[in-house]
Parts: C-alpha cells; sequence; structure tokens
C-alpha cells in the first residue's frame, strides 16, 4: 500500500496534464464524458462531466483517499466509534434515519432502542398537536409554533420546512434564531399566545442567543396566561435536561438526543421536531428514509460509484490541484433558497480548520469558502464574476426536473437557464467567436477591436449538475446526507476532524468579556479598539465626528 504522501505526489502531475487541455477539447476528445462521468443514488444524478477531470486523474485521486486511510475512516464513523477525537465522541448521525432493525452502536453501546423511543414521542407529540388533541392552556389547538434556537438548531430544520411544503392540518411553524430582538418580536407580534406552542430546540441549552429568545418567549407566554404556560406552550430538545428543568419544562415535554450528533447533523433527530410538525408524520419518515438510502449508498459502493466520494474529490480537485478560489452552490429551485446556509455552516464549520486530527499544521488549505443563492436571481446578482472575474469558481447546479406548480412554461425556462450557465461557463466564447458575431451585426475597424475583450468569456470553468426528479421529502432527504458525506470524505482528505468547532468559542468568551466590563472597561483587557466602540454605543445621540 503507498504513502498518503505518494499518492498526493501523483496529484500534481494528473493537474498538469488536465490544465494544458480545455474543456471543450476534453469534450471533442471524448463525447461519451458524460456517460463516463454520471452517477446515480438514492435518485439523484450527478452530471461531472463538465468538470476538468478524467479517468486517470479520477484514479489517482480515489488511491490517495484509499491511502488517506479512507476505509478505516469510513468504518469507524458507522461503528459509532470516537470520530471527534478532541471531544472523545461519536458522529453517529447515521443511526437517527435508520430502521429499527439497524444495529448501529457508540462505542459499543447499542442505540436503536433509545433512538426509537424519541422518535416515536415526537411522532406521537406531532400528531396530537396536528390533530388539536392536545391544547393550550385555554383549551384552543396549537395553531403557531415557534423554533427558538441558532447553528444546527435552525438552519437544517428552517429549511426543511421551507424546502417542503406543509402537510395536512399543520400548524404555521416559524423561526427564531438570531440574538438581534427584532426578529423575536416580528414574529411574537403575528401572534396569540393562546394558540402558539414554543420548541426551544438547543443541545446544549445554554446557547446565549437562544437562551435570550426563549427567556423573552417565555415572558410573552407568562404575560398574556401565566406561569402555568410554561408547562403547557414550551417544549424543550436538548441533551440538557437539567438546563431544561430549570426552565420550567417538565421532563414529559423535552425530547432529548445525545452528545454523538452534532449540532450541524442533528435535523434527523429531535432537532427536527418542528420540521415534523410542518411535514406531519409520515413526510419526516419519508425525508429520514432518503437519507438512509443514501448512507446506504455511501456506506457499500465502491469508491468509483460513491456519489459522495465523487462530489468530495472534485471539490478537492478545484480547490488544492486546480486552485480554484471558493465553491459555489447554485440550487434552481426556489424552495431550496434556505439549501446555501444551512450547507455553509455542515462544510464550514466542519471543514473550517487548520491543524490535522493530531494537532498539526496544515500543509494545504482546507474548506474554501462555500456560497450561492437560487437560480434564476443568482445570474443577475453574481453570474458576471464567475463568467469573467479574474478568479475560477466551480458551481454545484441543482435542479429539480418536476415543477410542484401549474406553470409548465416557467419550469422550462428555470431549467434552460441552469443548463446555459452550465455550458456558457464551460465553453466560453473566444475572441474569433465575438469578432465573427459582432462583424455580423455590422461592427468593423477599431470599434470592432476595441469591443472585443469585453465581450470575451474564456470558459474552461468547470460545474457539476445535481439532478433531482422532484423536491419531496424523500429527494431531499437523500441531498442533505449526500452533502454531509461529501464533508466527511473531505475531511479524510485533509487529515481533519470535522466534528468539532473550536472556532466559534473566543467570540463566544469575549461577548461574556464584554457584557461584564465595568465603568471604564479598564478591567476587562479588552482592546482599546473594542474598548473606544463600546463607549460610543453606550453614549447617547449621533457618533461624534473622528478625531
Ligand atoms: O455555532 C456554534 C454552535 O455550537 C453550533 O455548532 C451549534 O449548531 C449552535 O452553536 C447551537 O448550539 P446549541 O444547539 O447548543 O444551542
Amino acid at each position: 500500500m503507498l504513502t498518503a504522501d505518494a499518492t498526493r505526489a501523483q496529484l500534481p502531475l494528473h493537474a498538469a496534464r488536465l490544465r494544458a487541455i480545455s474543456l471543450r477539447e476534453l469534450f471533442a476528445q471524448d463525447p461519451e464524458r458524460p456517460r463516463r462521468l454520471g452517477l446515480e443514488a438514492a435518485g439523484l444524478y450527478l452530471d461531472s462531466a463538465k468538470q476538468k477531470i478524467d479517468e486517470p486523474a479520477l484514479l489517482a485521486l480515489e488511491t490517495h483517499l484509499q491511502a488517506c486511510g479512507f476505509e478505516r475512516w469510513r468504518e469507524a464513523l458507522f461503528g459509532g466509534e470516537a470520530v471527534n477525537g478532541s471531544e472523545g465522541r461519536a458522529a453517529l448521525h447515521m443511526a437517527l434515519r435508520a430502521g429499527a432493525g439497524a444495529g448501529y452502536q457508540v462505542q459499543g453501546q447499542p442505540v436503536m432502542a433509545a433512538v426509537q423511543a424519541v422518535r416515536e414521542r415526537m411522532r406521537a407529540f406531532a400528531q396530537a398537536v396536528i390533530e388539536s388533541r392536545l391544547t393550550g392552556l385555554s383549551g384552543l389547538a396549537f395553531r403557531d409554533v415557534v423554533n427558538i434556537g441558532i447553528g444546527g438548531s435552525d438552519l437544517g430544520p428552517r429549511m426543511i420546512c421551507e424546502a417542503l411544503p406543509a402537510g395536512p392540518g399543520s400548524p404555521r411553524v416559524h423561526f427564531v434564531a438570531n440574538v438581534d430582538g427584532a426578529q423575536l418580536h416580528r414574529v411574537l407580534q403575528g401572534l396569540d399566545p393562546a394558540t402558539t406552542l414554543l420548541v426551544i430546540t438547543s443541545k446544549t441549552f445554554t446557547t446565549q442567543e437562544t437562551m435570550a429568545n426563549a427567556g423573552n418567549a417565555r415572558a410573552w407566554l407568562v404575560a398574556a396566561l401565566g406561569e402555568a404556560a410554561v408547562a403547557r406552550h414550551c417544549v424543550a430538545v436538548s441533551t440538557n435536561p437539567a438546563e431544561v428543568a430549570r426552565f420550567g419544562i417538565p421532563a414529559e415535554r423535552l425530547f432529548e438526543f445525545w452528545d454523538w450528533v452534532g449540532g450541524r447533523y442533528s435535523s434527523w433527530s429531535a432537532v427536527g421536531l418542528a420540521a415534523l410538525l410542518h411535514l406531519g408524520g409520515e413526510g419526516f419518515a419519508a425525508l429520514l428514509g432518503g437519507a438512509e438510502r443514501l448512507d446506504q449508498h455511501f456506506r457499500h459502493s465502491p469508491l468509483r460509484h460513491n456519489l459522495p466520494v465523487r462530489m468530495a474529490l472534485l471539490s478537492y480537485w478545484n480547490h488544492n490541484l486546480l486552485g480554484a478560489a471558493s465553491q459555489v452552490i447554485a440550487p434552481y429551485a426556489q424552495r431550496l433558497e434556505r439549501f446555501v446556509g444551512w450547507l455553509q455552516q455542515l462544510e464550514m464549520e466542519s471543514n473550517g480548520k487548520r491543524v490535522t486530527r493530531e494537532g498539526q499544521p496544515l500543509a494545504e488549505p482546507t474548506t474554501p469558502a462555500l456560497w450561492g443563492d437560487v437560480g434564476t436571481n443568482s445570474q443577475h446578482a453574481f453570474f458576471q464574476m464567475l463568467h469573467q472575474g479574474t478568479a475560477v469558481h466551480p458551481v454545484d447546479f441543482i435542479l429539480v426536473r418536476e415543477a410542484d406548480h401549474p406553470y409548465a412554461d416557467q419550469q422550462r425556462l428555470l431549467l434552460v437557464n441552469a443548463l446555459a450557465q452550465s455550458a456558457a461557463l464551460m465553453r466560453g466564447k473566444t475572441a474569433e467567436e465575438v469578432r465573427r458575431e459582432l462583424s455580423a451585426r455590422g461592427l468593423a475597424g477599431e470599434r470592432l477591436e476595441a469591443a472585443i475583450p469585453h465581450r470575451v468569456f474564456p470558459g474552461d470553468r468547470p460545474s457539476s449538475v445535481l439532478l433531482l426528479p422532484r423536491l419531496d421529502a424523500a429527494h431531499l432527504g437523500a441531498l442533505m446526507a449526500l452533502y454531509e458525506h461529501r464533508t466527511f470524505v473531505l475531511s479524510v482528505l485533509w487529515g481533519i476532524n470535522p466534528f468539532d468547532q473550536w472556532g466559534v468559542e473566543l467570540g463566544k468568551q469575549l461577548a461574556q468579556s464584554l457584557l461584564a466590563v465595568d465603568g471604564d472597561g479598564t478591567r476587562s483587557g479588552l482592546d482599546a479598539s473594542t474598548l473606544d466602540l463600546l463607549a460610543r454605543l453606550s453614549s447617547p445621540g449621533d457618533a461624534p465626528a473622528p478625531p
């Protein structure tokens, strides 16, 4: 078996070879690229023919992934070992979407009975709310649900609720995350406390933003209905029963999960309660089922046919070998407007690291900035830069074949726009093509020559197209699991722990110090700029002019 250093050393040779060939030439040499580079799993189809890759380069990448110990790490992940080394925890989110018969264990302890028990309590609770059997203090049905949580306790359930239609009889679900009270105020002012259920979602139940929002929402309930409302109108989703009890929520209203579920991987656990209330039991089960299909594919497919592996290898190839600047995600589906936000936390909180699992500084860059927005809106915002800017930003286009609305003409427009953008990035437009086009329109001489450089598209810019037959719960579940596993494969290539997030701690600590700043701030240990700004924020009136 070759060492990872040896297999890594092969990759620049392939990159140099492929840098010298344009994507147009690759297509001319091999019109069969779509067939050769297409992959399907759990109903999702990936076309990676417009990536600057060929079979020898793919093989070299796969060999390198193996040399990085991929198979061992994948088994450790599914085997419930402590793959999150810096916290000594497993990361077994796959158990949360598995059937009752799955034998998942965390560090040797079976977990499926506990997972099933919480899943069943959640289902029964949601059903009772939806059917108005479970009511508020004054006997009225819950018409509105407010999920209070942030990060992984917000982004996943919120994205799912926006992507998928509400099930029959479901309450309206709202989300409050930001510590900016404007969001809580806007949500609560439209609601009636008597018909509102608060779902307070926090793994730790100590997160500053969530506890501030929860405290004020609790006061809003109590002011209208009295202290007894807390036990009837609040439920908690958490791994911290002691703090939940201190808040006044009884144990039977706590939906627990476990420390082996990372926040950004938690939508499948009780953190998905708001999504379950929105979708209903059947829809939520379909979401889990789709993700589980993708898990099985990821666990058992050989590297060459493994969709998360392929997507991770392409990302590594583009950023670490070809020098791409960032990763763009462009869902051509309005209902996936929140998908990029969810994915940003998943990818950048997981792989935004600078040391190896062993704590050694990394020799190569880790996750690129990941950003994007829905098409076609994004075509009128940042696509100019993708086509003619100086840096290359690979794009994942996400397309949904079947429309969920009656406007078939618009669906056709949407899909052809996505394909046109992907093709334009690949083929570009040469100076000669521009000259011909403008000459045909009667432009000549100096004016023609001056116009050409502005109209040239360099092309040769890679993209993938990920195709979903329809945006239903099963395919959304599979799509989310696909990106989760892609993130994991990338972490193996970089040799990092994707399941901790120490990088969010310093800002939290400093916010605490700022809250504790005394009179003149001298004992806080904070820098002069921060103290100056704090003083300006604390003094009334307009900001004084700079000295
Ligand atoms: O952003 C840091 C973080 O710890 C995330 O990992 C997590 O999803 C979020 O805060 C919320 O944490 P909690 O669910 O404990 O409130």
